[in-house]
């Protein structure tokens, strides 16, 4: 059986019918669907163990502690990391992202260079916009070739700038290329500098190991990999968190505390001021007994094959230009293309890049109007052969057009190369004409139990 027919049945939306057909959610990439493991996990935490983390010495107390810190180890060991200390829960991938420019970013000096990448989420780029500005620093990036890869020579050449810092996507949003990150972290630390990945679309897809890959940070979100919203984990390596002094201060983060100066708590701690996000530690575990169980190996050659109908379903669409890597086997399940004259067409507002004014209502007809034909263009080519099937099975949500030739830097002359200011395309009316093919993943077998390892419950002598 099919990995999806036999995960469906685990995932409670997906009973839904909507237009009164079976619900077919295509947009993962944005955020995924939760198996019901992940829900019960939640539901029975807050049923029989909530309670505060790391302060409370009775029952309740305790099995928090144990709870949250177990999913610590369990995170751990899902991305291979040597220790449980060099794992940092946060709210999301925008989050770790955000800490880490805050804290790296004090250090920075006039001059200074930070080094992202043309295919960057904005995640990866205006936590970095900001750090610079900031401190007189400069930000330069990668750009991207015309087969949507990065340019490596480019690479090679702006390290010579010695960059304090080489911030990456190991998956890109926009093309789904899968970066050589474990090379590129390489060479950034030959070249002095601190290397950052943003793994929101590689954790939930690829097997990660980041003692292989050599990088120093490494940054994702729970809620695009089955867990829930509002947890994220920033994994760095320790001497390299340790190195860090903490950007934000709170209760949590503090061993000793006098009016005028405090002594930082230990790592991981010391990245978590305030209560942590306590049950969605518990989802976020849930989630990976769940994938573990399934198989990463196993996912994502699911999604390899998932990737190869998309692309060979939308190649054969005369209207249909498609960006990035071809190839399955160098690329995430995220496919993006655009729809020759439907130029600009999901742009929203507020997201259509620096001086251009939000669309009128006039606009928004014309928007819907493409959009619509889009869908009926991808409607009968994605549903490959099968005339009845072209009725019944339709893509129930595409992202038709937007990542138009302006938003592809490849596709415009080097020169005029920049970041690109418009593809973001992740959620659902971002511009970016996107299939997703990361469908919802599911099982048949859930995982059952939680492990709770060999929690090590804080001592609750920190005040807060
Ligand atoms: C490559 C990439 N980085 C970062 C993010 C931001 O993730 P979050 O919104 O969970 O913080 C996304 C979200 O789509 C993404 O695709």
């Amino acid at each position: 059986m099919r990995l999806d027919e036999l995960t469906r049945p685990d995932f409670p939306i997906l009973g839904r019918l909507i237009n009164g057909r079976p619900l077919v959610y295509l947009d993962s990439a944005a955020s995924s669907q939760k198996p019901r493991q992940v829900i019960e996990a939640m539901a029975r935490y807050y049923e029989t163990s909530h309670a505060n983390v790391h302060r409370s010495i009775h029952t309740l107390g305790e099995e928090a502690t144990e709870l949250y810190e177990s999913a610590r180890d369990r995170v751990q060991r899902f991305i291979g990391a040597a220790s449980r200390e060099e794992i940092v829960f946060t709210r999301g991938t925008t989050d770790g992202l955000n800490l880490l420019a805050e804290a790296i970013g004090r250090t920075l000096r006039p001059g200074d260079e930070v080094l992202i990448t043309e295919m960057e989420h904005h995640s990866n780029v205006i936590p970095w916009q900001m750090a610079v500005r900031d401190r007189g620093a400069v930000l330069r990036a990668v750009p991207v070739t015309g087969d949507g890869v990065l340019d490596l020579a480019a690479f090679a050449r702006l390290l010579a700038g010695r960059p304090r810092v080489v911030a990456v996507a190991h998956v890109s949003n926009v093309l789904g290329t899968i970066n050589p990150v474990r090379e590129i972290a390489a060479r950034a630390r030959e070249a002095g500098a601190l290397s950052v990945v943003d793994g929101a679309q590689a954790a939930p897809h690829l097997p990660v190991d980041v003692s292989a890959l050599g990088c120093d940070f490494y940054a994702f979100s729970s809620h695009k990999m089955l867990g829930p919203t509002g947890i994220g984990v920033l994994y760095g390596r320790r001497a390299a968190l340790d190195a860090l002094e903490p950007a934000r201060g709170g209760g949590e983060m503090i061993k000793e505390v006098w009016l005028d100066r405090a002594q930082w708590n230990d790592l991981p701690w010391r990245f978590e001021p305030g209560t942590p996000p306590i049950a969605e530690a518990v989802g976020l575990l849930a989630a990976i007994e769940y994938l573990e169980k399934l198989g990463l190996e196993r996912i994502a050659e699911h999604e390899r094959a998932l990737t190869r109908a998309a692309l060979q379903a939308l190649a054969a669409v005369p209207d249909v230009t498609i960006y990035g890597p071809r190839d399955p086997d160098r690329k995430g399940a995220v496919v993006a293309f655009n729809v020759a004259g439907i130029r600009g067409a999901a742009r929203r507002r507020g997201h259509r890049g620096p001086g251009r004014p939000p669309l009128c209502p006039a606009a928004h007809a014309t928007v819907r109007r493409r959009r619509d034909r889009a869908r009926q263009l991808l409607r009968v080519q994605l549903t490959r052969g099968d005339r009845g099937a072209r009725r019944r099975r339709r893509p129930s949500r595409v992202h038709a057009v937007g990542c138009t030739s302006r938003g592809i830097p490849s596709a415009r002359p080097a020169s005029a190369r920049s970041p690109p200011s418009c593809c973001c395309p992740t959620s659902g009316r971002r511009p970016g004409s996107m299939w997703r093919s990361s469908a919802s993943r599911t099982t048949a077998a859930p995982p059952t139990g939680r492990e709770l390892g060999s929690a090590r419950a804080r001592s609750a002598s920190s005040p807060r």
